[in-house]
């Protein structure tokens, strides 16, 4: 059985872009796969997070990895903060990692750019925190969103360059999964660019349907074809992209020769692409309200989801440590 590895961030509530980027994937996997799923609360503090919030927000994306169906009896679920060895591994895999090519990381680059008040160096580190969670288990394979494609490459190459360095062969390189087509990029309903957390520009699997339709018929469109044909702007393209997974194909069709024959009208769209996605999230958000009040299932399922994580990690950094050289007095 291959080793698979994921873990999304507890900076908010999950949207469409991880349900359909990464968290449908988990499931997928969970079965035939040997899975660790963890929320990744270290490293959501390179934004500081106030103290009075880390608890909550670790709680709520438990809730929601739950509730889109992450079985706990079959994958191991677990808090990334509850793995000490984690950030051990993290240590020493930052003493080869190399700050130019730290510094050369796209989304290191996009922090800058707009955060440019707030480069730590938790920021930089991020892809090693990040290759850590990853070859503690010694995954095979990480399902993850496209936009973390190059996190995983940098992550294949702190692995090969621990095994060349020491002339072992402890981890493996591990490559981004997505079941056989190609890395699934939800966009945002603001007309550019990906769905996002903090961009505001996204759909939660917690929004009741009086806020996705609100959601979706103020997103940004175009003026309307003119033409026979006409290519589709970038907005209506992703509002088109979207259809694509929560509606039937014969919907996305009706609506496609629409456009092309310059009959759309883009109210018609909305509503329909509304009422798909609340169709496709309403089950989950129904879960996600029962699991966030039953405290002793979500201890439970951290308690022993911990306990598992720090067996295979504690493996793991026990290897490492002696290929460093360490050695018991
Ligand atoms: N960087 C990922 C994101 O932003 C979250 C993450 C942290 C992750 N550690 C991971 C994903 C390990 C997969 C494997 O979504």
């Amino acid at each position: 059985m291959e080793t698979v590895v994921s873990g999304i961030r507890s900076t908010g509530n999950l949207h469409l872009g991880n349900y359909y980027g990464a968290v449908r994937n988990f499931l997928k996997m969970q079965t035939e796969n040997n899975c660790y799923f963890f929320i990744a609360d270290y490293h959501s503090l390179t934004t500081h997070p106030k103290p009075e919030d880390i608890h909550e927000n670790i709680k709520q994306v438990l809730a929601e990895y739950l509730a889109c169906g992450i079985d706990p009896e079959i994958a191991t679920v677990y808090v990334q903060s509850d793995i000490p060895e984690v950030t051990e591994l993290y240590l020493l895999l930052n003493m080869n990692a190399y700050v130019g090519e730290l510094e050369r990381t796209s989304s290191f680059k996009e922090k800058i750019r707009k955060h440019p008040d707030n480069i730590n160096a938790g920021l930089l580190t991020y892809p090693v925190l990040m290759a850590a969670d990853i070859i503690i288990h010694k995954a095979n394979k990480v399902p993850v969103g496209k936009d973390q494609e190059q996190h995983l490459e940098m992550t294949r190459r702190f692995a090969r360059r621990f095994n060349m360095l020491y002339e072992v062969d402890c981890f493996p390189e591990p490559v981004a999964y997505n079941f056989g087509h190609e890395l699934i990029k939800i966009p945002g309903l603001d007309g550019t660019g990906k769905m996002g957390k903090s961009e505001g520009n996204g759909i939660f699997l917690s929004d009741p349907p009086q806020v996705i339709r609100k959601k979706v018929m103020s997103a940004v469109t175009d003026a309307g074809p003119t033409t026979m044909g006409q290519e589709m702007s970038e907005p209506v393209k992703n509002l088109f992209t979207i259809m694509n997974v929560v509606s039937d194909q014969s919907t996305v069709k009706y609506f496609t020769d629409k456009h092309a024959s310059c009959e759309i009208r883009y109210g018609d769209l909305k509503k329909q692409l509304a009422e798909d996605i609340i169709r496709a999230t309403d089950p989950i958000r129904n879960r996600i309200n029962d699991i966030l009040t039953d405290n002793k299932y979500l201890s439970k399922v951290v308690r022993e989801g911990g306990e598992k994580a720090r067996e295979s990690a504690s493996k793991t950094i026990r290897e490492v440590r002696e290929i460093l050289g360490y050695r018991p007095f």
